[in-house]
């Protein structure tokens, strides 16, 4: 039985506790929160310990895996507190701000020789995985453009950390690293971006659409926004033009992707002289296919060659120059 630890009880966090919930090996013994209220009711409804403070909750707790869902700026921190305290870590996305930061806890993680997942879902989430099969199985032949996106209302559930430029940077971080994350597990390594976007008022680019090459010679398109009105819900959509056929998939939540129970998921497949495929995703919880996975590393002693640690760094790489072309206006191409 794998004992586990969440660091944060904000949004994300009760989708990783409900994932646990759902396993027959892992258990939540203890949660950390530095808003007291929300932490020990986050841990009366779950049965487990409650910290205030996460640094205490890694000396006492009994704890063999942490799941870190805290504010992005805090990732590094606390990625080094686990390994130092020898705890295997799965880390929520974007794993950090910067790529000298995401080199260091890399190294850290590598030093103390700890088992670490960066939590990018869109993996393991179903929809995303039945595109990744039907490219690799050669059902779309070549794709000669994706389009992927990610839209939602401005978050207002009090976590201000993330509309601030350093701390979480907005959509264009904190969105778009699912879609840049996804189309590099999908396409290889990227050449070059090119990003058109807007800030807003809050100082964060908060739509975004960036256009990515990549060395394999595939191209995208990648949309993240946090700008869409009044009762939009958290929707996905991904696109891939190839030419045997093409796929479609659209996802809506019922409000913020906090809200999946209320969701409709839906994949379109066309191809030459067939019928259209229309399918209605059920979605098995893609946070519970993640931790299954995890924790399979975890026993195996292996670190997670479903999200291995150097595209996580090229994934980060990518978000810091489409951040800087949304800055200069420039094309960039990515040095490693
Ligand atoms: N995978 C996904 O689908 C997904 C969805 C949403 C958020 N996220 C990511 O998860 C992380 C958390 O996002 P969220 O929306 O749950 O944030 P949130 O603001 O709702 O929750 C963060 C929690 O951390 C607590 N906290 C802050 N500093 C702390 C500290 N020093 N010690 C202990 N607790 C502290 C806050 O009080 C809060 O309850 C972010 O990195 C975000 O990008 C991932």
């Amino acid at each position: 039985m794998h004992k586990i630890g969440i660091l944060g009880a904000g949004l994300i966090s009760r989708s990783h506790a409900e994932s646990i919930r759902s396993l027959d090996n892992a258990v939540l013994t203890a949660v950390a929160d530095i808003r007291e209220e929300a932490g020990q009711r986050f841990a009366d409804e779950y049965g487990c310990a409650y910290y205030q403070d996460a640094d205490e909750l890694l000396k006492q707790a009994d704890v063999e895996v942490v799941i870190i869902a805290l504010p992005t700026f805090l990732h590094g921190k606390y990625v080094e507190l686990c390994a130092q305290y020898g705890k295997h870590v799965l880390c929520e996305k974007p794993v950090e701000m910067t790529v000298e930061a995401t080199q260091r806890m890399l190294d850290q993680v590598k030093e103390a020789g700890i088992i670490f997942m960066v939590g990018q879902v869109v993996r393991f989430w179903s929809g995303y995985t039945e595109i990744k099969e039907l490219y690799e199985s050669g059902e779309l032949g070549q794709v000669h453009m994706a389009f992927a996106s990610r839209c939602s209302t401005l978050p207002d559930w009090g976590n201000e950390w993330l509309l601030h430029p350093e701390k979480g940077a907005g959509a264009i971080c904190d969105m778009h690293v699912h879609d840049v994350d996804f189309l590099r597990d999908l396409f290889g390594e990227i050449d070059s971006v090119y990003c058109l976007a807007n800030k807003d008022h809050t100082g964060c680019w908060n739509h975004a659409m960036s256009s990515i090459s990549f060395k394999s010679g595939e191209k995208a398109v990648a949309e993240a926004a946090f700008t869409m009105s009044d009762g939009y819900p958290f929707t996905m959509f991904f696109k891939a033009a190839g030419t045997k056929g093409t796929v479609e998939f659209t996802y809506k939540a019922g409000y913020n992707i906090g809200e999946r129970d209320a969701s409709t998921s839906e994949l379109r497949l066309y191809q030459k002289n067939r019928q259209p495929v229309i399918r209605k995703l059920e979605q098995h919880d893609p946070y519970a296919n993640q931790l299954r996975y995890f924790l399979s590393c975890v026993d195996a002693g292996e670190q997670p060659a479903r999200v291995p640690h150097q595209e996580n760094l090229e994934v980060i790489r990518a978000i810091a120059a489409i951040r800087e072309s949304a800055e200069t206006g420039e094309i960039l191409t990515l040095t490693s």
